[in-house]
């Protein structure tokens, strides 16, 4: 275990100690723009982390208040399609909990399977189908950090889902609930595999996410995963999915996203 990259970060982010860290999907970096007295760490500047090498992901660590909430986001994550080893997303989590992190939100942009949920809108994730072939905690177990075979049952937490969707009608925005299918990628899908994941009771595809839940429930962490539904799946309408449409989409949308986690977190404080 890196404590250089833990006491870096620490140091670097004095005087703030936050319990949440927000990842902020491929075009989605809005809510980084909304807080308060920041302070921002280049992943190239901190210690054994690593680096994000797509176009929209500017790599930075972000840590400041939105309100009174005190948070850490990490603009531009780690996808395995860029050959970043699973375990490397596994170090990351041990990392953000030996920082005091205890909660993820976890936000990206995916293409929809169901055609009820359009792109533009929001899809709060009930639960996921790994089928990336891919798990970031292969290798040996360290008991200390968490459990050899975590359960996966309540990956993102019942009690958090229903505050958000309780908010979302508050305040007005779109949100469905469904079901987020993790492929590797770095292509888009066939028509035959979109056909295929409905039929496995996917409602959303996209090439993140997974991973990082898995790490964080394996080290204890509550999850929160919202997806920015950014086109159909290959097949379902007469357009192709191009990244350019994910980015424009995802723009687009980010700001319900970003309405949607500071409500949530504003009423987490005066809960
Ligand atoms: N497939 C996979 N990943 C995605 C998509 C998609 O259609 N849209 C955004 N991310």
């Amino acid at each position: 275990m890196s404590n250089k990259t833990v006491n870096y970060i620490k140091q670097h982010i004095t005087p703030y100690q936050p319990q949440t860290l927000i990842i902020l999907g491929s075009g989605l970096g809005n809510l980084g723009e909304h807080l308060q007295e920041p302070i921002s760490l280049n992943y190239q500047d901190i210690p054994d982390f690593p680096h994000s090498t797509v176009q929209g992901h500017s790599g930075k660590l972000i840590c400041g208040r939105l309100g009174e909430h005190e948070v850490l986001c990490m603009q531009g994550r780690f996808h395995l399609y860029e050959g970043h080893k699973p375990s490397t997303i596994h170090q990351l989590f041990a990392w953000f909990k030996e920082l005091g992190i205890k909660e993820l939100i976890v936000t990206n942009a995916a293409g929809s399977l169901n055609p009820e949920i359009a792109p533009g809108s929001l899809m709060l994730i009930k639960d996921h189908i790994n089928l990336s072939g891919q798990n970031p905690l292969i290798g040996p177990n360290d008991d200390s950090i968490g459990p050899r075979f975590p359960a996966l049952n309540n990956a993102y937490d019942e009690e958090i889902r229903a505050r958000v969707k309780h908010l979302a009608q508050k305040h007005d925005i779109a949100l469905s609930e469904g079901v987020y299918m993790m492929v590797l990628g770095p292509n888009f899908e066939t028509p035959a595999e979109i056909r295929a994941f409905r039929i496995l009771g996917a409602d959303a595809v996209g090439m993140s996410t997974v991973p990082e839940v898995i790490s964080a429930i394996h080290v204890g962490m509550k999850v929160l995963g919202i997806s920015v539904i950014t086109n159909y799946g290959a097949g379902m309408s007469s357009e192709q999915p191009s990244h350019e449409e994910t980015l424009a989409q995802g723009q687009k949308a980010s700001n319900q996203l970003s309405r949607l986690i500071i409500a949530y977190l504003k009423e987490k404080n005066n809960g």
